[in-house]
């Protein structure tokens, strides 16, 4: 099976029609990768990974680092996706040349097609000076999880007509920049439809609309690891019963010796 590129990600849109919507969602480790690769165009190595995999309160304390570790890890679990990797906080909001070192250090330590950067009009300048130095950069606006210390919170946006007007700007912004594609994230719906009119390349959508080009989820939001989510996540499985529950069985047959038994065990011939 031969993965999917950036450009092919990208023609899924053509002349503001999406036949096919791109199917997104994280991965942050090897076998994760393995998987959910068959199912999706699209794997993210998100900076979610700081709370969802390291316990973090934020993304913003996400280092370069632990992205290049998952990217690589993701990278070698998959085979038919294309791998983008986020670009955490501080690696590139200073200047062009700056997100052109992080980004493309990302690409020659995992092996990513693109990365993923958050931020519209501000950011727009980045986004042409990296595509047009080999690195295709997918977008982000809405509710951007990294300037959580400027928003205040993970309330969703764009509820005033300036706020709305602001991100639907950024976003064809991002678009006149070259970025291959954008994710829109917790916006009223009306602006997730708005800016899928607007631009040329596909909206992945998360908390956005059906309407978007493709959509993306957390993995581990998805699938039911957490007693807390945003609304905008649909549980398709319970995974954390089914993990405490074995833990639970488990414990109990550790505790009687049950475990291990006979079949789990080496005898002598
Ligand atoms: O970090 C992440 O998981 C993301 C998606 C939610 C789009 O940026
Ligand atoms: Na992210």
């Amino acid at each position: 099976m031969k993965r999917l590129t950036i450009p092919a990600i990208r023609q899924r849109k053509k002349d503001g029609v999406t036949t096919q919507p791109v199917v997104m969602l994280t991965a942050y480790t090897a076998r994760q990768a393995q998987l959910l690769d068959a199912h999706c165009d699209l794997l993210l190595v998100g900076d979610s990974l700081g709370q969802v995999i390291y316990g973090l309160p934020s993304s913003v304390p996400v280092t370069l680092d632990m992205m290049a570790a998952h990217g690589a890890a993701v990278v070698r679990g998959s085979y038919h996706a294309a791998v983008v990797v986020d670009m955490p906080f501080g690696s590139y909001e200073a200047s062009p040349q700056a997100a052109f070192e992080s980004a493309s250090r990302l690409l020659k330590e995992t092996g990513c097609a693109a990365v993923k950067l958050e931020g519209g009009e501000a950011m727009a300048e980045t986004v042409a000076f990296l595509t047009a130095r080999g690195i295709p950069v997918m977008g982000h606006v809405g509710l951007t999880p990294q300037a959580v210390n400027v928003l205040g919170g993970y309330n969703a946006r764009g509820r005033s007509e300036a706020e709305a007007a602001k991100i639907v700007g950024d976003a064809k912004a991002l678009a006149d920049a070259g970025a291959f594609a954008i994710v829109i994230e917790g916006v009223v719906e009306p602006i997730a439809i708005a800016i899928t009119q607007a631009v040329p390349c596909p909206t992945i959508g998360i908390g956005a609309s059906a309407q978007c080009d493709g959509q993306v989820l957390v993995t581990e939001d998805m699938l039911g690891m957490f007693e807390r989510v945003p609304r905008f996540v649909k549980i398709y499985e319970n995974i954390a019963e089914t993990i405490s529950g074995a833990a639970a069985r488990y414990a109990d047959e550790v505790r009687s010796r049950a475990f291990p038994g006979i079949e789990q065990t080496y005898q002598p011939k």
